[in-house]
């Protein structure tokens, strides 16, 4: 019964019912399979009936259990990022994507956490010995710092949100290499979009030059307010930076104002 000639067969009724329940659509299935298209299926026209299919047939062509032929047109990883609709499925494809692994063996994924809502969004480097046991990102030393810098300028950790470059640990915490960046950023862009926040801090070079796709020093970035995605994105010092040059705090303290003023003045809640 695992016959591919079967299998199109089933995969052609399930289309036809399809087809009747949602109404009239003009996909050429068997043209699309000898193609072995990875595109999702669109129907190249917006009227709400052909709207309608695509819901079931995307998840017909994702779902492991409908993945009935080897040619069966399949999503590539971009579009099943895109096609997340909220951070718990974003996580649950994240839990399952190579990608975003680096070349330490069983770590945990650190996905984010805080506030789905927030109107600030942290973005640091990559997660540490003590993120990647709790997956948690800033439980570390360093993130008792972030703490304490957030509550200073009268942010409590619930109401941001909190991610990292990285998703995964990097061994001995060496810098994320540029393809790991690479890898993991359409991730974190769909975080960003789910999360929608008004304004990005992100602390430390890597962050702040992984973001803006630009290798330059984070003295260059800091202190200014940078056009992101139709957003607001900002640089300072990482935490761990700081606690190894306290001579970092006072223009941390600086950047921070500045965010905490352009937060305001831009509406977060
Ligand atoms: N440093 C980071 O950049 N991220 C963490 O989550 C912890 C430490
Ligand atoms: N250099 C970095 O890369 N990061 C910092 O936070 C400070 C200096």
């Amino acid at each position: 019964m695992n016959n591919p000639k079967d299998l199109i067969e089933k995969a052609e009724k399930f289309l036809q019912q399809q087809s009747e329940i949602y109404g009239e659509f003009s996909v050429d299935f068997k043209k699309q399979a000898d193609q072995g298209s990875d595109k999702v299926i669109d129907t190249s026209s917006s009227d709400n009936e052909n709207q309608k299919v695509k819901e079931p047939l995307s998840k017909y062509s994702t779902g492991s259990e409908t993945d009935l032929v080897e040619n069966t047109p399949k999503l590539s990883m971009s579009e099943k990022i895109a096609a997340c609709s909220s951070l718990d499925e974003l996580r649950a494809l994240c839990e399952e994507a190579e990608e975003l692994k680096t070349d330490l063996e069983g770590t945990n994924l650190v996905f984010g956490v805080g506030n789905p809502n927030a109107d600030l969004m942290i973005v640091g480097e990559a997660p540490g010995f003590n993120e990647d046991k709790q997956g948690e990102p800033f439980v570390g030393k360093a993130g008792r710092l972030l703490d304490q810098i957030m509550d200073a300028i009268d942010f409590q950790r619930d109401e941001i949100y909190i991610a990292n470059i990285l998703k995964h640990r990097p061994p001995n915490n060496r810098d994320p290499k540029p393809e790991e960046r690479e890898r993991s950023l359409p991730f974190l862009l769909r975080q960003i979009e789910l999360i929608d926040p008004k304004i990005i801090l992100c602390v430390g070079r890597v962050s702040a030059t992984t973001l803006l796709n630009k290798e330059t020093s984070l003295s260059k970035i800091r202190q200014k307010s940078h056009s992101f995605h139709g957003r607001e994105l900002m640089a300072t010092y990482h935490p761990a930076a700081l606690l190894r040059n306290p001579k970092w705090k006072r223009p941390t303290w600086e950047d921070v104002q500045k965010l905490r003023k352009r937060y305001d003045e831009l509406g977060g809640k």
